[in-house]
């Protein structure tokens, strides 16, 4: 707890994840869109996206369940009770319901009550978006405890006709404790979003008069997205660099969104980082959308590799078009 003049920080204190238990392999979505008549292949999966493995939900389980998974290891991690919370902030596009949040669900399942909650929505960038919000509430006195989490199950929203989505994506969930802090976790912050790009990743349904309008499943043009992210991506991070005042040989780690192999390479050769630099986990769940930085995060320091005072060079690009980094100090 700082004094009430110290300057006024938030810290990450501890990381957490959670993947459903089905893994479906390269293999199994082979075999699944054959059923369908639809030919893919293991090599064009790797090749275009460095995607081996996702996991998906079973019926019944929604983001609010992976979330409480994610977010009871980050408070052990933390050597936080939930009771301390008084923040909890989650990044979903696939929330349990149309309304409340999924954010108040989390709560109650945490078995916490009265503490602010809510839920951010920006897609593939929900995890950026919502820590610079629960970072912007901590410096500015609103909250001093919150959870931040990513929490995704987008196997209810694929579309498994169209084998140029549907080998993409899978279910899971990150999490973080963001603490108020009297020295500096979170250096900066950048977010960014342009509508013009709306149609290019979106599910254009609604729910209206009891029935769904339009189609409730996930439609990308997904070279148009790849051009897109690989053209913001250095942007965000040279600002974030700017505005902390370090330069790319201070990163000691990047953790971008966890999409595309090739998407993550390009930025981190664009800041002239070694690839021993970034963080990959893609291979292993596939794209979680606001779930896959906090879960690649969580997997680094779970593994050593990230370790106390390392800086970190979180990234999110997606849907909206939104995008946007956070630069911090472990
Ligand atoms: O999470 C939010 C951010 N999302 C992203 O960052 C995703 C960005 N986009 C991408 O990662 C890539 O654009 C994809 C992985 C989605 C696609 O890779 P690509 O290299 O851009 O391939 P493409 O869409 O240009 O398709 C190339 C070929 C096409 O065949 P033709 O027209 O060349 O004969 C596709 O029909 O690959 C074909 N194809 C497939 N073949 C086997 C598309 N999907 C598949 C598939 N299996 N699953």
């Amino acid at each position: 707890m700082t004094s009430p003049h110290a300057p006024r920080y938030s810290r990450i204190t501890g990381t957490g994840s959670c993947l459903p238990p089905h893994k479906l392999s390269n293999a199994d979505m082979v075999a699944l869109l054959a059923a369908r008549g639809i030919e893919t292949s293991d090599d064009w999966i790797v090749e275009r996206t460095g995607i081996r493995n996702r996991h998906f939900v079973a019926d019944g389980v929604n983001a609010s369940d992976l979330a409480l998974v994610a977010c009871r290891d980050a408070l052990e991690a933390a050597g936080v009770k939930a009771d301390a919370v008084d923040l909890i902030v989650v990044a979903t596009s696939t929330p349990d319901m149309v309304f409340p949040s999924t954010a108040s669900i989390l709560q109650n399942k945490l078995g916490i009550h009265g503490c602010a909650a809510f839920d951010v929505q920006a897609v593939c960038s929900g995890f950026v978006y919502a820590l610079t919000v629960a970072d912007a509430m901590i410096k500015t006195g609103s909250a001093r405890c919150a959870l931040v989490v990513g929490s995704e199950v987008f196997s209810r929203i694929l579309n498994f006709d169209d084998r140029t989505t549907c080998v993409l994506f899978g279910d899971g969930a990150g999490a973080v404790v963001l603490q108020e802090s009297a020295v500096p976790g979170i250096l900066a912050t950048d977010l960014h979003a342009d509508g013009r790009h709306v149609g290019i990743l979106c599910v254009p349904g609604t729910v209206s008069g009891g029935q769904v309008i339009g189609s409730p499943l996930l439609t990308m043009d997904g070279p148009a997205v790849f051009r897109l992210a690989v053209g913001v991506l250095e942007g965000a991070a040279r600002a974030v660099l700017d505005k902390a005042g370090r330069s790319e040989a201070d990163i000691d780690w990047l953790v971008p969104h966890q999409a595309n192999i090739r998407i993550m390479q390009s930025t981190a050769r664009k800041l002239k980082l070694p690839l021993e630099k970034l963080v990959a986990t893609v291979d292993a769940h596939g794209n979680t959308s606001a779930a896959s930085v906090p879960l690649a995060l969580d997997v680094a320091v779970k593994q050593g590799r990230i370790q106390a005072g390392d800086t970190v060079l979180l990234e999110g690009v997606g849907g909206g078009f939104t995008w946007g980094a956070v630069l911090l100090d472990y």
